[in-house]
């Protein structure tokens, strides 16, 4: 079993707070409306709605391919869990799964969902802090979280990332999304990359998005110690069904050096 002591950042606004096989002990609000965690998503959930249960493909692929447990990668750490549509695929190919994820209401559902592993599912903001030790993860894995924070928390989760993976450990980073979603001009800017408030259906009610382009993820990555060992480019435009959407996003696998 890794370490996954309670966490309380040293700035008491930051209000990650998790209690190891209890309730979280709250979740206080972040210091600004652009930094960390959206708590957008906390009403989403609350509302019932982004309920992915199924596991992302993308996800399960660049998995098989890169940081399988076959190979050494075990040890897996989700970022963002959300509703958990990727934790019975880890549970299933044996992987000791951990997860942080910023939404109270989502992490007690699942930790009635997954009993036996409810100690290792834990709410916090992992743009402050994560509770893991250091070098104790193989795998990291993000499927569309840290893109939903502003630049200076994607910096700091990605600096945490780093941390608590061992030396060779993997990020996989699936649907960071593109600057070349057709949203991605849409809301109110935070910064240089990031959007908030924006209406669309993609969007709507969920916060902060980060738009990246090629350039940004590679000095975003080299700058926490990583290395981009696989850097894809996924456009789909909808041409029948999915209301004209043309969605563009980046699926990467990183190592840490
Ligand atoms: C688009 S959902 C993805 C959920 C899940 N990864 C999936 O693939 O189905 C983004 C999730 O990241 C979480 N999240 C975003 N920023 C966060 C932060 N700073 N700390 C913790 N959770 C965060 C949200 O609460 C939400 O559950």
């Amino acid at each position: 079993m890794l370490a996954t002591a309670p966490v309380r950042s040293s700035n008491p606004d930051h209000g990650i707070v998790s209690s190891p096989g209890g309730e979280p002990a709250g979740h206080a609000t972040s210091p600004s409306a652009t930094a960390g965690f959206s708590h957008e998503w906390e009403e989403r959930y609350r509302e019932s709605t982004h309920l992915s249960i199924w596991p992302w493909s993308d996800l399960v692929s660049l998995t098989h391919r890169h940081a399988s447990p076959k190979a050494g990668f075990r040890r897996v750490l989700e970022l963002g869990c959300g509703a958990g549509a990727n934790i019975p695929f880890y549970l299933a190919l044996g992987c000791e799964y951990h997860a942080i994820e910023g939404s109270l209401s989502i992490v007690r559902t699942l930790r009635g969902s997954f009993p036996d592993i409810a100690s290792q599912l834990l709410c916090g903001d992992f743009t402050f802090a994560l509770p893991q030790t250091d070098a104790s993860i193989d795998l990291v894995v993000d499927r569309a979280s840290i893109t939903h924070n502003d630049t200076l928390s994607v910096k700091a989760a990605l600096r945490h990332a780093a941390r608590v993976l061992r030396p060779g450990g993997k990020f996989i980073g699936v649907d960071w999304f593109s600057t070349e979603h057709e949203d991605s001009q849409r809301g109110t800017a935070v910064d240089a990359h990031t959007r908030r408030d924006i209406d669309s259906r993609n969007f709507g009610g969920v916060g902060q998005v980060h738009f990246s382009d090629e350039a940004h993820l590679l000095s975003l990555f080299s700058a926490a110690g990583f290395e981009i060992e696989v850097l894809q480019h996924k456009v789909h435009d909808h041409r029948i069904g999915g209301h004209g959407a043309h969605f563009a996003s980046w699926n990467l696998v990183a190592v840490k050096g």
